[in-house]
Parts: structure tokens; C-alpha cells; sequence
């Protein structure tokens, strides 16, 4: 644990997950909130006049009189900058947050497929942290970029890890069912989504994220750079009309056969490595296992653990793979501003800030 608390920041602050952000960050044991950007549309007035708060729960006391910077290295200097931007602006901005000598833990997709980038979940890849020591040599970066996935990508790597490091992980056949505020603030129209359910997820892309990222992530770190999981992934991804919670429904291919009730046993048992069990961020328990028949639902499951715990359920065996389960992961928590705070703690954990 930190002496003193580390100075962060949070770009992008008055959207989905900016506010998410700003939620989690409220009286955090390590971190203190120093500046707060969004666009040019935000700098200037005080959080509580630029954020149009989403959130079910009250926004909090610290933010509210904060006044909104531009997001460039002049007005925001933190030891840790939290990145909730759209791909396009942390394209640019995130590489000179990093040459400044910040720690930038971001939520876009930029940067995931870069050789020398982190693209981690904590609970099962802890390891890949330390790419961040080439990629400062390679970039000669006082600070770095580490990135956590796309919000789809989450729930169904850390279910794909537990049964891959026991069973073997072959080929994955998953269709999303995504939670509206994925699509961040104001998203989709309400037209388009009530009464409905949309065979597409944002502009293109969000398929290939969902059948690349899982392979980074279980895959090997092989001195400076990750070996890919040799894993084969058809994915279909759909926006629904729930709030918060994205659901996943796979079949997986195995390469040692099991049945259900002894998957289930290996995924509730699960424990994350040792380095990323006791952060403050840590899901506690790292995966619960429902055994009702219609388990887990998004509005009754995706808090379980403070939004950081994968909840799956609904293991049985697939006539044509050989398993098959559902999961549940909270998108802006565990799946995006959870997810980035819990890497920014990896980070000071690991003495790598
Ligand atoms: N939502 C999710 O579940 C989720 C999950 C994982 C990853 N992500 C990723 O997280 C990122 C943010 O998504 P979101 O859903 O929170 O988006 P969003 O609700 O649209 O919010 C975008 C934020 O970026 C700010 N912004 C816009 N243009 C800017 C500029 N030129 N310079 C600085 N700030 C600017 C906006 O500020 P103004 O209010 O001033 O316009 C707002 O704070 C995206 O890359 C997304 O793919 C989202």
C-alpha cells in the first residue's frame, strides 16, 4: 500500500465510463483524483454542470465542483491517467500522456494489439504486466501504456482461462446479448432498441475484438512479447435492451474431455495469481458459479462482488462442442473503469509505476 496517495486523473470523465471513473475512484485507499478532462465541449465548466450523470448511485462530492480541463499533457499531470476516450482521440493523445511520464491504463482499443502493450485481466494474466519494461525501452517512455479489453472480451477470456489451463481451450463459438451502456452516453436511440434486439454492436469491429483478445490474453509472455493462444473463435455480437451487464453465450471445443459438474467445480474453485488476489479492486470471488436453471440474468447478477466478479452458469454439455455455459460480466465496471483501476493497482503492486 502507498505512504501517500498517488495523484490520478481521468480522461474522458463525463461520459459512460468517465463517470464510472469518478464513481469507483471515491474514497480508493491508493489513489486521490487530481484533474478531470473531456472535450472542449466540458473545459471550463465544473464536473457538475458538464456530466450528465448516468449513474444509479449519487455523484460523488469530490467531483462535483471539480472544473473540467482539455485533455493534453499542459492541464492534466498525474502519476496514473485513467483513458475512457474514443479510439480516434487516444490514438493521439495516449502516446503523449506516456511520453510525459504517466502510467495511462485505458479502456480504448487503440493500443490492445500492440506486441509490447499489457492487455490484461489481473485475476488471470497478471504476468503480462511486465511488457510494460519493453515497451519503456522501446519507446524511451518514462511512462507507459497498459490496456484492459473490450468489455465483450472479458467474462468469456477469464471462464475461457480456467478451463484452458485444465482442460484445453481448442475453438469457441460465442453470441453476446450487450448491455446498452456499452454503446456510452446518449448510445443508441430509443427507437432503435426498445422492442428489439440488434444483430450489430457499434460501427464494425466489435466481432474481431471478441475472437483476437481472449488469444492475447491466454496466451504466453515469451520474453518481450505474448505468443497467441492457438485458439480458433467465432463470435456474434448483438445490442439488447438491459442498462448494464453484458451476457455471453459460448460453446467451446475442448482438448481433454470433462463433464459439466467438474467444470463447474474448476471454475468456482479458481483463485487469481498471488499478485493480483489482495489489490483493492480484486474481485472477491474471482468467478461465482449459479446453479439455477436461469442464472445469471443481467438486473439480478451483474453487482455480484461489486460488479468485479464474472458470474457464469448454465454448464452442460453441447452436443456438437463439448461444453456449454453462459456468463455474465458488468461492462462499465469490471469490463471497463473496474478493470483499468484494478490494472493501475497491478502496477503500483508490482513497483512498475
Ligand atoms: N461503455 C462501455 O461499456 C465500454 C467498455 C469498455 C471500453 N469502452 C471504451 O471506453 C471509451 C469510452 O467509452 P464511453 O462509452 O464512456 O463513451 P462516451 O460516453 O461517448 O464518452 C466519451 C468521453 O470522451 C470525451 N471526449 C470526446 N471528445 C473528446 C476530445 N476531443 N478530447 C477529450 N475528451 C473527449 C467526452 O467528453 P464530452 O462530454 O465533453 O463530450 C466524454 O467524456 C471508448 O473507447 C469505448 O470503446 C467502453
Amino acid at each position: 500500500m502507498p505512504q501517500t496517495p498517488i495523484p490520478v486523473a481521468v480522461l474522458g470523465a463525463t461520459g459512460s465510463v468517465g463517470q464510472r471513473f469518478i464513481s469507483l475512484l471515491d474514497n480508493h485507499p491508493w489513489f486521490k483524483v487530481v484533474a478531470l478532462a473531456a472535450s472542449d465541449r466540458s473545459a471550463g465548466k465544473k464536473y457538475s454542470q458538464a456530466a450528465r450523470w448516468i449513474l444509479d448511485t449519487p455523484m460523488p462530492d469530490y467531483a462535483k465542483d471539480m472544473v473540467i480541463v482539455p485533455a493534453d499533457t499542459d492541464a492534466v499531470q498525474a502519476k496514473i491517467v485513467f483513458s475512457a476516450l474514443h479510439t480516434e482521440i487516444a490514438n493521439e493523445l495516449e502516446p503523449q500522456f506516456a511520453k510525459a511520464g504517466s502510467a495511462v491504463c485505458s479502456n480504448a482499443s487503440s493500443y490492445r494489439r500492440g506486441e509490447d502493450v499489457p492487455l490484461l485481466l489481473p485475476e488471470i494474466n497478471a504476468d503480462h504486466i511486465h511488457l510494460v519494461k519493453a515497451q519503456r525501452a522501446n519507446n524511451g517512455w518514462s511512462g507507459c501504456i497498459v490496456t484492459n479489453p473490450n468489455c465483450t472480451s472479458t467474462g468469456l477470456t477469464i471462464a475461457l482461462k480456467v478451463l484452458d489451463n485444465e482442460f484445453g481451450v481448442k475453438k469457441v463459438f460465442a453470441t453476446s446479448l450487450q448491455a446498452l451502456s456499452g454503446a456510452g452516453y446518449p448510445g443508441v436511440p430509443s427507437l432503435d432498441i426498445m422492442d428489439n434486439v440488434i444483430p450489430n454492436v457499434g460501427n464494425g469491429g466489435e466481432e474481431e475484438k471478441v475472437e483476437w483478445e481472449p488469444r492475447k490474453m491466454l496466451g504466453k509472455l515469451n520474453n518481450d512479447k505474448i505468443d497467441l493462444a492457438d485458439i480458433r473463435f467465432s463470435v456474434h455480437a448483438n445490442r439488447v435492451g438491459v442498462i448494464d451487464g453484458h451476457t455471453i453465450c459460448a460453446s467451446v471445443g475442448l482438448t481433454h474431455q470433462t463433464d459439466p459438474e467438474t467444470a463447474e467445480a474448476v471454475l468456482r474453485n479458481y483463485v487469481a495469481p498471488e499478485s493480483a488476489r489482495e489489490l483493492p479492486s480484486s474481485p472477491r470471488p474471482v468467478i461465482e458459479v449459479r446453479s439455477e436453471a436461469d442464472r445469471p440474468q443481467p438486473r439480478l447478477d451483474r453487482l455480484t462482488g461489486k460488479g468485479m466478479t464474472t458470474v457464469v452458469g448454465r454448464l452442460r454439455r453441447d452436443p456438437i462442442f463439448d461444453l456449454k455455459f453462459v456468463v455474465l460480466s458488468h461492462n462499465t465496471i469490471r469490463g471497463a473503469a473496474g478493470a483499468s483501476i484494478y490494472n493501475a493497482e497491478l502496477l503500483v503492486s508490482e513497483n512498475l509505476l
